[in-house]
């Protein structure tokens, strides 16, 4: 494939610090290294106010929103991107506000979208449950919106880490191997995927891989949120 121009839009507050950066960061890096033309917007640092709903972006003005925020500098980077990553830890079942007040923006594209370019989609994200099922809602919106490649759009496949909390914690107890592979594998689908234009089932499983049984993790959660507690009591 040639030269792909990769937009990251990441959700999460905790930007490059968070647990869905430390998975969005060696996929990304992997597409680098396949010669990707990589670019990572944080939602946190822009200004972009909710879709006002009022259509004028499809009929007064077609293909424009008066809306003067950093919306107008985030349009053209989604129109001319060759894959859009979505990144966002989960939220109550979904992607986070922000992200989401981005995405209901994008209301005015679909004046200008040139249907014949085809965009590939995928989908990051990490959330604390032990369950893979807690990002069904998600997967069920982004097969919604991009799975028909009528559109232009293709769903190139997601990762999707549970039990994410964890990952630091084991690196912190110095079992860095476990979590070292799920890394790899992120890595691996970053440059499966500007190879081949998909992430494959097996990596993807890979990244998602079990870290601990789940009473074992849902105990040490448990162990955890006390300690935490304990320690903000003791604070003055
Ligand atoms: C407001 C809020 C809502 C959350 N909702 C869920 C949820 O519904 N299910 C879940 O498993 N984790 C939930 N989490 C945990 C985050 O998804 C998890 O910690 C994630 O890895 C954080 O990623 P980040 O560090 O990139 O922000 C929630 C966290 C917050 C702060």
């Amino acid at each position: 494939m040639g030269l792909m121009k990769v937009l990251a839009i990441n959700g999460s507050p905790h930007k490059d610090e968070g647990n869905t950066a430390m998975i969005l960061g060696p996929f990304l890096e992997g597409m680098k290294e396949e010669g990707c033309d990589v670019e990572v917007l944080f939602v946190k640092d822009l200004d972009i106010k909710p879709c006002n709903a009022d259509m004028s972006c499809w009929f007064a003005n077609p293909g424009t929103c008066y809306q003067l925020d950093d919306m107008q500098m985030v349009l053209p980077k989604i129109k001319e991107a060759d894959v859009i990553v979505w990144a966002s830890p989960v939220y109550y079942s979904g992607m986070t506000g922000p992200l989401k007040i981005l995405m209901d923006r994008q209301v005015p594209l679909s004046m200008l979208r040139n249907r014949a370019k085809k965009q590939k989609m995928v989908l990051v994200s990490t959330c604390s449950a032990w369950e893979l099922s807690m990002f069904d809602p998600l997967i069920v919106q982004m097969k919604a919106l991009y799975g028909n490649p009528e559109e232009g759009y293709e769903f190139a496949g997601a990762l999707l880490r549970p039990m994410a909390d964890s990952m630091r914690e084991m690196i912190k107890a110095g079992e860095t191997a476990m979590v070292d592979r799920v890394f790899l594998a992120a890595k691996k689908a970053g440059s499966q995927l500007a190879k081949e234009g998909r992430i494959s089932e097996e990596v993807s499983q890979q990244v998602s891989r079990e870290l601990m049984p789940r009473d074992a993790y849902y105990k040490a959660m448990e162990l955890a949120l006390d300690q935490m507690k304990k320690a903000v009591g003791k604070s003055p």
